[in-house]
């Protein structure tokens, strides 16, 4: 009898393992599919809105628009990225050593436009930059 709830235990706890493993990789699935969408309706955001700057392959013209491929600008100020595409950006910033003090006007993008673009920007010509930019985020952000 004891051996007997000793198995009934044993099955329990597999099917709790289980469960849990199925519910997280399903989570970690639709999380990859959420940003894939994102990044695909960004693709199309960059070729409206940013390309004629930032060009294709986003590596700028030097001195005067700034690379998003490989910058460390982007990387490591996310917020202030963010808050450039919302409202503008201008003033000195440095991006992969080289020095701007150029504007970036305002787009007028909504804030679904504005993290579909990041997720496309943070995750294009080799950048793996940080886990997804969502809508929520974006709104959150002000001057
Ligand atoms: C009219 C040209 C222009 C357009 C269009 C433009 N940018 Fe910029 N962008 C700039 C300039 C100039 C700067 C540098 C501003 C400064 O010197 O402070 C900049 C800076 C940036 C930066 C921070 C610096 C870096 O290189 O990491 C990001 C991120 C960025 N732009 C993303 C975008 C995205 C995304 C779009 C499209 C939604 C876009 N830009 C459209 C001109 C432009």
């Amino acid at each position: 009898m004891k051996l007997f709830s000793f198995i009934i235990l044993l099955i329990a706890i597999n099917l709790t393992l289980i469960c849990n493993y199925s519910n997280n990789s399903s989570y970690e699935t639709t999380q990859n599919k959420v940003l894939k969408e994102s990044i695909k309706r960004g693709n199309a955001v960059y070729s409206d809105f940013c390309i004629n700057c930032h060009l294709p392959n986003g590596e700028g013209v030097q001195n005067i628009y700034p690379p998003l491929a490989n910058s460390d600008y982007l990387r490591a100020n996310r917020r202030k990225s963010i808050k450039g595409l919302k409202y503008g950006l201008k003033g000195e910033i440095t991006v992969n050593g080289l020095q701007y003090n150029k504007y970036m006007p305002p787009m007028g993008l909504s804030a679904n436009e504005i993290s579909d673009v990041m997720n496309y920007t943070n995750h294009s010509w080799g950048n793996k930059y940080g886990k997804i930019v969502t809508t929520e985020e974006v709104t959150k952000i002000t001057r």
